[in-house]
């Protein structure tokens, strides 16, 4: 596993708590590597934007900081994995948040004959999380709202660390720092020095 995300295809996983610069770090290594960003968020909010009927669905439990269904978010997933730029890999962004979004994303990478390479776990203080979050001013950055997420994160997605160790796909990354070190780590960590 270590060193496949050098193979021309990484297919990398970014996971974290709500700002602990997924978002950051996947438009880095993309540019980095080569390959498209699939940021769940984004795709969700892109579709409130634009009042998609997707949009009109998700818009209130975006806002409360809770968790949009695991099978609407398998639908946006599969859809977009369909498309043809992902044969060059990808860098998974908010996806998958429960088990059966990871068990559904096997499945998706399964019937394509692939799977993931690693998952990059980025570690930040919760001060820190909450700090940043309410810095950056996104709709759903009221304090209240990111203290929701941190619990749906802690309750719903946590699990998943254990879930993803035990596959020896964990790459542990400190986060809490400035970030362009994070990114050089994260790259050392994928060519399984870290
Ligand atoms: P999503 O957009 O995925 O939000 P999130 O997980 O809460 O993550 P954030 O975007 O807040 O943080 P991040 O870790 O990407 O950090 P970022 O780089 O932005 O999801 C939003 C909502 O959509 C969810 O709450 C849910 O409702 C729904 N949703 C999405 N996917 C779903 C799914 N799979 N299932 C169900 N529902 C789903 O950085 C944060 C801030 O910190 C920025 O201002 C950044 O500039 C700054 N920063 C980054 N790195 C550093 C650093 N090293 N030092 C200092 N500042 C930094």
């Amino acid at each position: 596993m270590a060193g496949e995300a050098d193979n021309g295809t990484p297919r990398i996983l970014m996971f974290g708590p709500p700002g602990s610069g997924k978002g950051t770090q996947a438009a880095l290594l993309a540019r980095r590597l080569g390959v498209p960003v699939i940021s769940t968020g984004d795709m969700l909010r892109q579709a409130v934007a634009e009042s998609a009927p997707l949009g009109e669905r998700v818009a209130r439990i975006m806002a409360s900081g809770g968790l949009v269904d695991d099978e609407t978010m398998g639908e946006v997933v599969a859809e977009r994995m369909g498309h043809p730029d992902i044969r060059s890999g990808f860098l998974l962004d908010g996806y998958p948040r429960t088990v059966p979004q990871a068990e559904t994303l096997e499945l998706i990478l399964q019937q394509r004959g692939e799977a993931l390479d690693a998952v990059v776990l980025l570690d930040v203080p919760e001060g820190e999380l909450v700090r940043r979050t309410l810095n950056r001013r996104r709709d759903d950055d009221d304090e209240t709202v990111i203290r929701e997420r941190l619990r749906v994160y802690r309750n719903k997605t946590e699990p998943l660390i254990g879930y993803y160790r035990d596959q020896g796909l964990l790459r542990l990354v400190d986060g809490d720092r400035p970030v362009s070190e994070v990114a050089e780590e994260i790259l050392t960590a994928l060519k399984g020095e870290g």
